[in-house]
């Protein structure tokens, strides 16, 4: 996909190459939709600032930086300390670099003139950041178009750009941030490619911690086995997400791995894992969970449990298409769910009477999937007009749009077994009456699967850029397999006398 001209990132080896085009692409999207939604007055200029370096805590330590999302949308630059401007009417882009003090040549490396960067990036104009009221005057924009919008995942209001001596400009900071998060809900081909090339890396690093795992390890092993895959073989320093690598009751834990739950676990005989785990390149990101026994064989309670999250999931993917409602797909996932938990004993009675009760709910806690780009829990889930729906487990989507193609997002239904969840259920008669307690008993400690792909929504369908293991025989083959290939290795390497 690279232009054979123009600069691109790029890592070496078999690492993918991402030309500066993908950004100025993205830049020009935003600029027409600016245009032709809104009465921009003319020589307005989008005005955006990108992310700074931090330290730990009061201390000197740096704390590894990673671009600000939108900021890396429009121009994915690595350095921190930057601001990017675009004049609406023409598309001319200008980036504004820090002048950085000579302490940094000894430091921290070559200081790079202006330049280089206008090189690198492939922008119009490149001045220092502490120039930028006078080259912005010099321009005499007529506004200035500046970021300001909540995340609806987080509720955080994005950091809208400032700098000394701004208040001589007119500034509005309301037109930019819904039509640029409408232009990252909708991925190009230069970013579907990224996020395959992510996809593919992820999905490969996944095969290798379920090649690699075994009981008597510890989670954290695995987790450090799939971060060096993606370091070393994929140039992925960064994942999307703390890594979730929960084995036995752990795996029902929904953002298992946290600091205070850090992947300590050693996988015990009998266990099932769940491990959600996605590496991200050059901000863009992958997210997938496999869900697997540790010994490699599953039992038949985890097989029916397995098979129905992996039927719901199916059928979600074969539904997606341009024109449908992610709810829809949610309620889906929820049916499926409740009819095998019914097959498999653990719920009676009837199916549409649970789903009036939020049976759903007591086994998927969470939304189906959520849109994936430069943030894992990717913007634009709920535009003005799109409202959250106001009922358990789809009160946790993040998205309840209606889908198009060229959306991303994960399909990842999951069905757990979580105490506190399931002692309301048993303690509200409206859901106990359909519990069959005595079977319930026998899943309790068995943790949850879920079962996560990533997928972009096409003309006629869907895209499946996710690949791993997925049916029990192929999970059970892949992992005998490779305990097999790890025997005979081991059976070369003795009568070698290595
Ligand atoms: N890994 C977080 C999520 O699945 O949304
Ligand atoms: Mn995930
Ligand atoms: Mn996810």
């Amino acid at each position: 996909m690279a232009s054979a001209e123009g600069p691109s990132y790029w890592l070496g080896n078999e690492t993918l190459k991402v030309p500066a085009a993908l950004f100025a692409l993205n830049r020009k999207r935003v600029c027409d939709r600016l245009r032709n939604n809104h009465n921009v007055p003319k020589e307005a200029v989008v005005l955006l600032q990108g992310g700074e370096e931090t330290n730990r805590y009061c201390t000197d330590t740096g704390v590894l930086f990673r671009q600000e999302s939108f900021f890396h949308w429009a121009f994915g630059v690595i350095e921190s300390g930057c601001y990017g401007a675009i004049d609406v009417e023409t598309g001319k882009s200008i980036l504004f670099v820090p002048k950085l003090p000579e302490s940094y040549a000894v430091w921290m490396g070559t200081i790079h003139p202006p330049e280089h960067f206008k090189k690198k990036y492939a922008v119009d104009e490149v001045h220092y950041a502490c120039d930028i009221a006078k080259v912005l005057s010099a321009k005499s924009p007529s506004i200035l178009l500046t970021l300001r919008g909540v995340n609806t995942d987080s509720g955080s209001v994005c950091r809208e750009a400032s700098f000394e001596g701004i208040s001589k400009f007119s500034v509005n900071n309301t037109l930019l941030h819904p039509e640029i998060v409408e232009c990252r809900v909708f991925k190009t081909d230069m970013e579907l490619e990224v996020l395959r090339y992510t996809n593919r890396i992820s999905s490969e690093a996944h095969k290798e911690v379920m090649k690699t795992a075994k009981v008597g390890m510890t989670e954290y092993e695995l987790e450090s086995v799939f971060l060096h895959y993606c370091y070393a073989r994929g140039g992925m320093r960064h994942t999307s997400y703390t890594c979730i690598c929960g084995s036995g009751d752990n795996s029902s834990v929904l953002h298992y791995g946290h600091a205070g739950a850090p992947n300590d676990k050693i996988l015990e005989d009998g266990d099932m894992c769940l491990f959600d785990m996605g590496g991200e390149y050059y901000c863009y990101s992958s997210d997938i969970t496999c869900s697997f026994p540790a010994n490699g064989k599953f039992t038949a309670d985890q097989r029916a449990v397995y098979e129905a999250v992996l039927k719901s999931s199916r059928a979600v993917m074969n539904a997606v298409k341009p024109g449908v409602s992610w709810p829809d797909m949610h309620r889906l996932a929820d049916r499926i769910n409740l009819e095998e938990l019914t097959k498999a004993g653990i719920l009676k009675g009837n199916v549409e009477d649970m789903i009036k009760a939020h049976m759903g709910a007591v086994f998927m806690p969470h939304g189906l999937g959520h849109f994936l780009g430069i943030d894992v829990h990717d913007v634009g889930g709920y535009p003005e007009g799109t409202d959250r729906i106001d009922l358990p487990g789809l009160k946790s989507l993040r998205t309840a749009r209606t889908l198009q193609e060229r959306m991303v997002l994960t399909i990842e239904p999951g069905i757990y077994f979580i105490d506190h969840v399931l002692d309301q259920a048993l303690a509200n008669p409206a859901q106990a009456c359909f519990i069959n307690d005595d079977v319930l008993r026998r899943f309790r400690g068995f943790g949850g699967v879920r079962i996560e792909d990533d997928i972009a929504v096409t003309a006629s369908g869907v895209e499946l850029l996710t690949c791993v293991p997925r049916t029990v025989e192929e999970i059970e083959s892949f992992m005998a397999e490779s305990k097999d290939e790890g025997k005979t290795l081991s059976k070369v390497i003795l009568s070698q006398g290595l």
